[in-house]
């Protein structure tokens, strides 16, 4: 069995972080939490994140293996934590110690140090346990740590006093300086395209604003073709055309039919005929609105009439937002082959709006998630503490669903920007696809690829696990998380690992005839060639084996 490292690639910005730092006392974990539910951000103690990591309390790790120990775990923390936008993190009162480790965190965020008196501070600590550094008989140790650190805490960021405050006082000051900060509107991630980058825009309300976007990417256009799945026409697609007519375009609207049957050859060549009709030229826009099956669809159409006319798209799928809106890829099914005949071609601007997933059954949203899952499992670890903390509505859906895009497409730029012809680094979003395209095979994909995904992705990590390439507890772990997510971990009654077998011999991922495996590995992921397809998937839930 070949291994190739896949690493982790940088992400790009998103909205920044709210850090929350200063000496043990000062409110870091109570005020931080407090602001980030008046700013409806997702929260993170990365205090609580070491000791979750390590399997016991701070104290305990500080006995044991002593500060030099809990000082490398609080650095991952750090480094995982610099990897997050558009949340809340509460730092551990040393965390400002390691300059390099605390720059990489303070880079796209708004850094507040809480401090207080020493009096306060004696007070406050008095009593209490669980603060390894100081020493209740020794008053002395508090003031000297205090002066110890007053250099780093005053470089780290802005100073906010919490002498005599209550906890909801401070958190009203670190909300408002957040708000300082951070703009309004839509967050603008940049994704790597052949003519420069182009903007995804993630926001609430984005739709309504489409028209000035897409003015804004493509200043020449005068006729824009909405091309829409016909199951957003009156939604989605309806609010983008209005709002491209209010900036005097010509606009024109064509269909395609919804989900996978409008990828298909006779859809195109039914969109290929509109654009003569409409006279479409390589002045045009071509506006893609619906999930990654109509994106797919006008998005083929668009990469070859009249040799490739300007694409936007407006993904209305959690997964279309996340993964098939950006990065080039189009395609068609042919001959019985999924996405078998496509052309690169990457859209200038993307336009994701969190709101036109409100009419989205919560099976197609799942299904979505099970890839933003995934992602994270090799490219945001705390996003995944982030999604197996957040709040789920009365239908099981997360609460924060513009977090989930944000982070999303962050993840999917990352891996386009270091792999735009997608062979080499990009393999990494292959994790749980060789099952899953298994099972989609053998159930005549009637179990929904996101489902395939999620049933793959715990699969392969088992596989991982079992020859010592994932770290011990991975799988348990996103187990948890794809269950309370309400995705399937097992194939149902009836696809059986013979039938997937069968089917992942047919996989286009399979390099000169052997079967390729991608599971999640330390600092990213490890692609493994030549992997007995038996083996992976032995561990397939049992019930369902045969
Ligand atoms: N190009 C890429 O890089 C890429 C990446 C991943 C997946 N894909 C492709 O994407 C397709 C899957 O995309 P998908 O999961 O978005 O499925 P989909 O496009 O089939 O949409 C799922 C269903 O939801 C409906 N729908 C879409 N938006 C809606 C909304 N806002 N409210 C109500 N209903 C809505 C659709 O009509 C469809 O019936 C597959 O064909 C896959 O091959 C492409």
């Amino acid at each position: 069995m070949k291994r190739h490292h896949l690493p982790a690639p940088p992400l790009p910005a998103g909205r920044p972080l709210l850090v929350v730092t200063g000496f043990m006392g000062t409110g870091k974990t109570t005020s931080g939490a407090e602001a980030s539910a008046m700013l409806r951000l997702p929260f993170v103690d990365l205090d609580e994140v070491v000791a979750r990591r390590a399997g016991r309390s701070i104290p305990e790790i500080f006995g044991g293996e002593g500060e030099a120990a809990f000082r490398t775990l609080e650095r991952a923390a750090v480094a995982d934590a610099a990897r997050l936008s558009g949340t809340v993190i509460a730092t551990g009162g040393g965390a400002v110690l390691d300059e390099a480790g605390f720059a990489g965190l303070s880079r796209n965020a708004a850094v507040v140090v809480l401090t207080a008196t020493a009096d306060e501070l004696a007070r406050r600590l008095a009593g209490k346990g669980g603060r390894p550094l100081i020493d209740a008989a020794d008053p002395g140790r508090l003031a000297a740590l205090l002066d110890e650190r007053s250099d780093a805490y005053a470089r780290a960021g802005e100073a906010v006093d919490t002498t005599g405050r209550t906890t909801a006082d401070v958190a009203a000051v670190l909300a408002a300086r957040f708000r300082e900060r951070v703009p309004g509107g839509a967050v603008r991630i940049d994704v790597a395209g052949p003519h420069g980058p182009y903007p995804v825009l993630v926001g609430a309300a984005t739709l309504r604003t489409a028209g000035e976007e897409v003015r804004a990417a493509l200043p020449d256009a005068e006729l824009a073709v909405v091309v829409s799945d016909a199951a957003v026409g009156s939604g989605a697609a309806a609010q983008v055309a209005a709002s491209l007519s209010d900036t005097g375009m010509r606009v024109e609207r064509a269909s395609v039919p919804a989900g996978e049957a409008g990828k298909s050859l006779g859809v195109v060549d039914d969109v290929w005929r509109r654009f003569v009709e409409l006279g479409v030229d390589r002045t045009s826009a071509v506006v893609a609105v619906g999930g990654g099956a109509a994106l797919d669809t006008a998005g083929f159409a668009a990469a070859t009439f009249a040799r490739g006319v300007p694409l936007v798209n407006v993904p209305t799928t959690l997964l279309a937002m996340a993964d098939a809106s950006l990065g080039g890829k189009t395609a068609i099914d042919h001959g019985g082959a999924k996405n078998s005949v496509g052309a690169f071609h990457h859209p200038r601007l993307v336009l994701a709006d969190p709101d036109a997933l409100a009419s989205l059954p919560g099976r197609d949203l799942r299904a979505g998630l099970a890839e933003v899952v995934k992602m994270a499992a090799t490219a945001s670890p705390l996003a995944l503490d982030v999604l197996e903390a957040m709040p789920l509505d009365a239908d099981g859906i997360p609460a924060d669903l513009a977090w989930i895009v944000e982070q999303a497409v962050r993840m999917k730029a990352a891996y386009v920007a270091e792999d735009a012809a997608d062979l080499g680094l990009r393999h990494t979003l292959n994790l749980g696809h060789t099952v899953a395209h298994g099972i989609e095979g053998a159930s005549a994909y009637a179990v929904p690829h996101g489902e395939a995904v999620a049933i793959g992705l715990l699969a392969e990590t088992r596989f991982g696990e079992s020859v010592a390439v994932t770290p011990e507890g991975t799988a348990s772990r996103l187990e948890a998380l794809l269950t309370r997510l309400g995705l399937p971990i097992a194939p149902p009654a009836g696809v059986d690992a013979r039938a997937i077998a069968a089917a992942m011999g047919a996989d286009k991922k399979r390099r000169a005839g052997r079967t390729v495996v991608v599971v999640p590995a330390p600092g990213g992921a490890e692609l493994l060639e030549d992997v007995d397809p038996a083996a992976v998937l032995s561990f397939l839930p049992s019930e369902v084996r045969t």
